[in-house]
């Protein structure tokens, strides 16, 4: 395929990405933005393969077709929530390639010289350096997500010296790579490798240690991060490829994984850098301790018929899922309860937080699979004035993300964090196992408020005998 050709396939393919990410910003073109993903991505791959820089397509196919098989097999099996650990493992990926892409571009013989070839030696390097602290950072991410190893923070006594240091001895390393090879003999083996090498070694330290800082409820911002960091890695391997697309595409992926980072830590109410330097955050990624009942009030408990009743003489209802929507798998019996609701009459409307569940649109993700409705589906800014103006709110295993004390405790490790005003309708009920604390670990006053009723069980069983009860009364 003559260069020409290529560089038409791959603007058609970068167009492409942007229309996908444009796409994926709403429910409604999410598909489509997808489907403009993967076609821009075939498109890429099939104009890569048939350049002139690629032969051995022996090679290629051994290595693409296991690894397409695997790729299906794994999106396809993936639980919703074991989502982060997914990307958090494809991103190690991504990282360990632009290590080998680096390495591999400085061993390979180059006619570039002067200015270029300098050029070239710092793209390897940072490309390397960025590429190690992405691969190594990305397992511990996906270790911590999984379990494997505890999510609690490693702060050791000097972390942040420590970082320092490891940055200080890499650039040191690097001037003593592009010195070296100012330096070197025509056709002698590369002198900088030894340098390059070690720092790949401290880089590798590096993502471990900058991850290993950071506590189970800060991952997935984490998560976002290594996907950012995964994008510049990408973007330092096309330069080293004098790849355009790689550089386009791994732009593309740097900003938006910065920029949703950004987002989660606003709507968490932490600061990015806060984030980054680690400390913060809990054990583990589940619910955290379990809250003694009563600790902070007395909680009413009300039952599934008494639910029903409420439901069914309401004007206005809102319902805010969270994490244990997710974990019950409700939302299918969820959709039908909704449908003979609003079949009677009665205004029905969902309330999603920014941060609700374990990853961003989360909870979009589980309503468009039920088939509910989108302009039912609104943002916490669009619906938490009306709240003073709704008869029912039914919580469904949210917690967190409905916490008075986000708004009313200066001292809440929360406050500050916008929440869904859920305890200002007239009743609110609310539809979890125990009085158990959500993510961030703390208790929940809106457990204890006298509109509050607790309707304790496991989502989807409650939900389905509410359904049930609503269908015996058709
Ligand atoms: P959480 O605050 O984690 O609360 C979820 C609640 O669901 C738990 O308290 C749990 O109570 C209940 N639950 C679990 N399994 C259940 C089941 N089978 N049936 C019924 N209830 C069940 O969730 P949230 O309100 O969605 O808030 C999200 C939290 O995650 C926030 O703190 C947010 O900052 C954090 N976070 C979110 C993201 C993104 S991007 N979404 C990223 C990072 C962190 P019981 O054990 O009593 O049932």
């Amino acid at each position: 395929m003559s260069e020409s050709l290529v560089t038409v396939a791959y603007i058609a393919a970068g167009a492409l990405f942007i229309l996908s990410l444009g796409g994926l910003s709403s429910q409604e073109t999410a598909r489509r933005g997808n489907l403009y993903g993967i076609v821009g991505m075939v498109i890429a791959l099939a104009a890569t393969a048939a350049g002139d820089a690629v032969s051995g397509y022996g090679v290629l196919v051994a290595a693409m077709v296991p690894a397409a098989a695997i790729g299906a097999l794994l999106a396809a099996r993936v639980a919703m929530t074991s989502m982060p650990e997914l990307v958090a493992i494809l991103h190690s990926f991504v990282g360990l390639a632009a290590v080998f892409v680096g390495v591999g571009s400085y061993l390979a013989p180059s006619d570039l010289t002067g200015v270029e070839h300098t050029i070239h030696l710092v793209e390897v390097f940072v490309g390397v350096f960025i590429g190690g602290i992405t691969f190594t950072g990305s397992v511990l991410a996906f270790a911590k997500l999984r379990g494997l190893v505890s999510g609690k923070p490693l702060l050791l006594p000097a972390r942040h010296l420590l970082n320092v240091a490891m940055v200080a001895a890499s650039v040191g390393l690097g001037v003593q790579f592009l010195g070296a090879d100012a330096a070197a003999a025509p056709g002698a083996t590369p002198p900088g490798l030894v340098p390059l090498l070690i720092m790949t070694g401290i880089s590798f330290v590096l993502g471990v240690h900058l991850v290993a800082a950071i506590g189970g409820a800060d991952m997935p911002v984490v998560v976002s991060m290594l996907n950012s960091y995964s994008g510049w890695a990408a973007a330092a391997a096309g330069f080293m490829l004098s790849n355009d697309l790689l550089i386009i595409t791994g732009a593309l992926v740097g900003s938006s994984g910065a920029i949703l980072s950004y987002i989660m830590c606003r709507a968490m109410n932490r600061s990015f850098v806060s984030v980054i330097l680690g400390g913060f955050g809990t054990d583990g990624a589940g619910p955290q301790k379990k809250t003694a009942a009563g600790e902070g009030g007395t909680a009413t408990e009300t039952n599934v018929e008494e639910v029903v009743d409420l439901l069914s003489h309401a004007k206005h209802v809102v319902i805010v899922p969270g994490y244990g929507m997710a974990v019950a798998q409700a939302q299918h019996s969820l959709a039908e309860v909704v449908k003979i609701l609003r079949e009677r009459g009665v205004e029905v409307r969902f309330a999603i937080h920014p941060v609700a569940g374990r990853l961003p649109g989360h909870m979009n993700v589980l309503l468009a699979e039920a088939n509910v409705p989108y302009d039912i589906v609104l943002e916490m800014e669009e619906i938490n004035d009306d709240f003073p103006a709704t008869d029912v709110v039914l919580v469904i295993g949210a917690n967190d993300i409905v916490n008075p004390a986000a708004l009313e405790d200066p001292q809440s490790p929360i406050a500050g964090m916008p929440v869904l005003e859920v305890w200002k309708a007239k009743t609110t009920i609310v539809m979890k196992r125990s009085l158990a604390s959500g993510y961030a670990g703390i208790d929940n006053p809106l457990f204890y408020k006298d509109n509050t009723r607790m309707l304790f069980g496991d989502a989807k069983k409650n939900v389905d005998l509410i359904l049930a009860k609503l269908v015996e009364s058709k």
